[in-house]
């Protein structure tokens, strides 16, 4: 039997839910976002973010971060508008509608302190990787009235509800319904299928990745993806299901049927959304 309190994610619901530019519309209006990530260990997380939140259609997108990612930005994307920090603090960064946390931003103390400055402010924010250590460290990072959308990976998940790995990957929905009542944000889990959850709506299941997404940084643009939507004001739940689909789209169409790079499948998304805006 179907069970009610679950959906199924359709290109039909994702093509009336992702938002097109009108004849209004101008660069900030379609949504700034900004990117807190990366660190000098971690670079690449930071141009994957950034290049998945380019390609999905986010009208501009603000990069924060030390020197070395800055640079690695600055080469990959010159579109993006990049603020080196000498403190962690984002108060020099300008107005957003939306942010990203967490990918390869380290779990130190310039970290923490970063992602506390980030919390505080107004707007949602999605959490990942690194963001996600420093949350399960402190829980009260989370104590803020904005939405906070979590993308964890089973292991990521495990860390943050005090679950084993294993029993979450042997009960995803029944875990990522708990993570969601428990944290109060919205979840989306990774894995070989991706299931997003919020309190008192229908999990939603998203099967349109492929395994060859199984290598490091396509978990950073999915990150990206999630958050572009979100900075153009679509909700938690529904950037989330939106972006695991199109994510999931784009690394198909990347890797058809051969390897990808994490870079390739940012390469592909406006493909994918193509695809997905022409067949309804
Ligand atoms: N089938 C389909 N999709 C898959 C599969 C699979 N078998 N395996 C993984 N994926 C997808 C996931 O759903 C997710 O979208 O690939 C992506 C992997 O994301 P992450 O697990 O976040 O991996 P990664 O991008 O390498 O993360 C980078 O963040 O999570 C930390 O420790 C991690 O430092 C690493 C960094
Ligand atoms: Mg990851």
């Amino acid at each position: 039997l179907p069970d009610p309190d679950v959906a199924a994610l359709t290109s039909a619901d994702v093509d009336v839910l992702l938002p097109r530019p009108g004849k209004e519309s101008d660069k900030y209006r379609r949504g700034v976002l900004g990117v807190a990530a990366g660190s000098s260990r971690f670079t690449g997380a930071a141009v994957l973010a950034v290049g998945g939140a380019l390609r999905a259609g986010a009208g501009m997108v603000r990069y924060a971060g030390p020197a070395a990612p800055v640079a690695q930005v600055r080469s990959h994307w010159p579109e993006a508008v990049v603020t080196e920090l000498d403190r962690p603090s984002v108060d020099d960064v300008g107005r957003v509608q939306a942010w990203v946390l967490g990918p390869g931003l380290g779990t130190g103390e310039w970290a923490h302190e970063l992602a506390a400055r980030v919390l505080a402010s107004a707007v949602p924010v999605l959490i990942d990787a690194d963001g996600l250590t420093l949350v399960a460290r402190d829980r009260s990072l989370l104590r803020r009235s904005a939405p906070v959308l979590i993308t964890p990976h089973a292991g990521e998940l495990a860390r943050l509800i005090r679950a084993d790995r294993d029993a979450i990957e042997a009960g995803r929905l029944e875990h990522v319904r708990r993570a969601a009542g428990e944290l109060g944000v919205t979840v989306l889990l990774k894995g070989s299928t991706t299931v997003v959850a919020e309190e008192s709506r229908p999990v939603r299941v998203n099967a349109t990745g492929t395994p060859w997404l199984a290598t490091g940084g396509t978990g950073d643009v999915l990150s990206g993806i999630a958050g572009a939507l979100l900075a153009q004001g679509l909700s938690c739940y529904d950037a989330a299901s939106c972006a695991a689909y199109v994510h999931g789209a784009a690394g198909r169409l990347a890797a058809d049927g051969a390897p990808l790079a994490a870079a390739d499948v940012a390469s592909a998304i406006p493909a994918a959304v193509r695809a997905i805006c022409g067949e309804a």
